[in-house]
């Protein structure tokens, strides 16, 4: 089924989907694979690695292929932009900060800006800021994100404001995007492709290991939930208003609500994270993925997910 529309047409794709960039998990191989298949990959900057980000771009076996940011740990660390600007990737994502200290260096420089927004407000300073694409991630996403909206009214809502006041700004809906389904619906409510990301998590290519992968297997959409805690117990400095969705488990139960606590008893509890990553257990491990793991019943390679997402069909 040809899926061609001024999305594919501006990226050089044949389907209007776009691989999120997961941090680590969204490494050369991954993004290759979505690349390959069709789609657009985007390497995952992450909190920012400039050693694992030169890896990544000397790897790369396929184009166009794209590299995000959190945008604020980049600030932090403004030449790692400078560094993803000298590979001329195909697009720079940001998410989660404020855009506009980045956005004319990254238009100067001839880059398609994506913006990763939560809300009506994000929209808007996206438009303000030039952004190229727009990605209105609902609550229902996996990682990181508001969590106040979810993808079926703000995709909509976003596509009217578009329409009305920057038409060429396209549109990309995220959170919840497993299958054919959700790539149908994204495209109904008026968006011009869709960022998966949990489902690509769940691909054989996904830079995850395979016992975190069939310990999501077992999910249904109820058991994720969004916390903070393992963003105090790793020590990264999340601005207020964002939280991240994991799959929840002993050490979420113990700690949520708890955070005071959780950081009167720091060296403990990190201690106890740092092993459970090693033993790969994921009661005390996080698991980070959203809502959409409930559909997903087989890690599959990313060539029959995208072939399947673009006959329409359900996850398998
Ligand atoms: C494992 C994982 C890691 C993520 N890491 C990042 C990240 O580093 N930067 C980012 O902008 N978004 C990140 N996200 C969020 C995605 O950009 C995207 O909004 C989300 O995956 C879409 O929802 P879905 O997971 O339901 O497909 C992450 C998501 C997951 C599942």
């Amino acid at each position: 089924m040809s899926m061609q529309n001024r999305l594919t047409h501006r990226f050089g794709i044949t389907y209007p989907i776009v691989l999120a960039p997961m941090d680590y998990v969204s490494d050369a191989r991954l993004a290759c694979a979505v690349t390959q298949a069709g789609g657009l990959g985007l390497l995952g900057g992450g909190y920012g690695d400039e050693q694992w980000l030169a890896r990544q771009f000397a790897a790369l076996t396929a184009d166009p292929v794209g590299c995000g940011f959190i945008t604020w740990s980049m600030s932090r660390q403004r030449h790692l932009l400078d560094q993803v600007i000298s590979y001329r990737p195909a697009a720079i994502f940001l998410s989660f900060g404020d855009p506009a200290p980045f956005a004319r260096t990254i238009r100067d420089a001839g880059i398609p800006l994506i913006c990763q927004v939560h809300d009506i407000a994000q929209a808007r300073r996206a438009i303000e800021v030039g952004a190229d694409v727009i990605a209105a991630q609902g609550g229902e996403a996996g990682g990181h994100g508001g969590g106040r909206r979810s993808t079926f009214t703000l995709v909509p809502e976003i596509a009217d404001l578009l329409e009305t006041v920057a038409p060429q700004v396209m549109l990309l809906a995220a959170g919840g995007i497993t299958d054919g389904r959700g790539l149908a619906a994204a495209l109904a409510l008026g968006a011009d492709g869709v960022l998966v990301g949990t489902r690509f998590w769940a691909s054989r290519e996904a830079a995850i290991s395979r016992a975190a992968q069939e310990h999501a297997l077992d999910a249904n959409g109820d058991d994720t939930i969004r916390q903070r805690v393992y963003d105090l117990v790793r020590e990264k400095d999340w601005p207020t208003g964002y939280t991240g969705r994991v799959l929840n488990n002993d050490f979420v139960r113990r700690w949520h609500g708890q955070e005071t606590r959780l950081a009167e008893h720091l060296p403990q509890a990190q201690a106890q994270f740092d092993t459970a990553l090693d033993a790969e257990d994921y009661e005390v491990a996080n698991t980070i993925v959203g809502e959409g793991i409930g559909r997903i019943t087989s890690i599959d390679s990313v060539a029959s997910i995208i072939a399947d997402m673009v006959a329409l069909r359900a996850c398998r």
